[in-house]
């Protein structure tokens, strides 16, 4: 049997300076277009935190793929944290360093329970940026980080130690 770790090493793409000159830009996209490693990916993500989440928690955009999945498949409740701009209503906005840029991501207030304990999950840990960034608008809103979840995690870069102290996994890693 293929593990989901095994579909990530085999289907992950590099491009080299995308988006910009001197980036290595590990594309994801051919894992999700794999029907089987796509099923193995979300499952391995539930599985690792199974019973110890109510909520799961997107990051906007590419984390979105991966928390709809892992919502439905564990019928938990589903929040989007988005970038800027982007949610109506009363919201929390952090503001981010990103490998290539700068960013900002808002959550709305009072969508869950004081207390959930939310899974945040997105497609690649760099620099921690944007996971450092849903951390801290998932704690003011005044739930509790159940864990991270990655699919790819990018060696050589401060993102797990940015998160030191939480529960992180990344189902693969990479030089980044
Ligand atoms: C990418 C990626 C992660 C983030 C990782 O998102 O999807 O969310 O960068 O980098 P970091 O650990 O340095 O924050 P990006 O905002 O570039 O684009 P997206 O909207 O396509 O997800
Ligand atoms: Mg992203």
């Amino acid at each position: 049997m293929t593990t989901a770790t095994q579909y990530v090493d085999r289907l992950t793409a590099t491009i080299p300076d995308f988006p910009t000159p001197g980036i290595l830009f590990r594309d994801l996209t051919p894992v999700f277009a794999d029907a089987d490693a796509f099923r193995a990916i979300i499952d391995e993500l539930a599985s690792r935190f199974e019973g110890r989440f109510d909520a799961v928690a997107g990051v906007e955009a590419r984390g979105f793929l991966l928390a709809a999945a892992v919502a439905y498949a564990t019928h938990t409740r589903l929040v989007p944290i988005r970038k800027a701009g982007k949610l109506p209503g009363e919201v929390l906005r952090e503001d981010y360093g990103l490998e290539y840029g700068a960013a900002a991501l808002e959550l709305r207030t009072e969508q869950l329970p004081a207390g959930t304990r939310v899974l945040i999950l997105d497609d690649v840990l760099a620099t921690g940026g944007s996971c450092g960034a849903a951390v801290n608008l998932i704690e003011r809103a005044g739930y509790e980080v159940a864990g991270l979840g990655l699919v790819l995690e990018l060696e050589g870069l401060p993102g797990r130690a940015s998160l030191s102290g939480r529960d992180v996994f990344s189902i693969a890693t990479a030089p980044a």
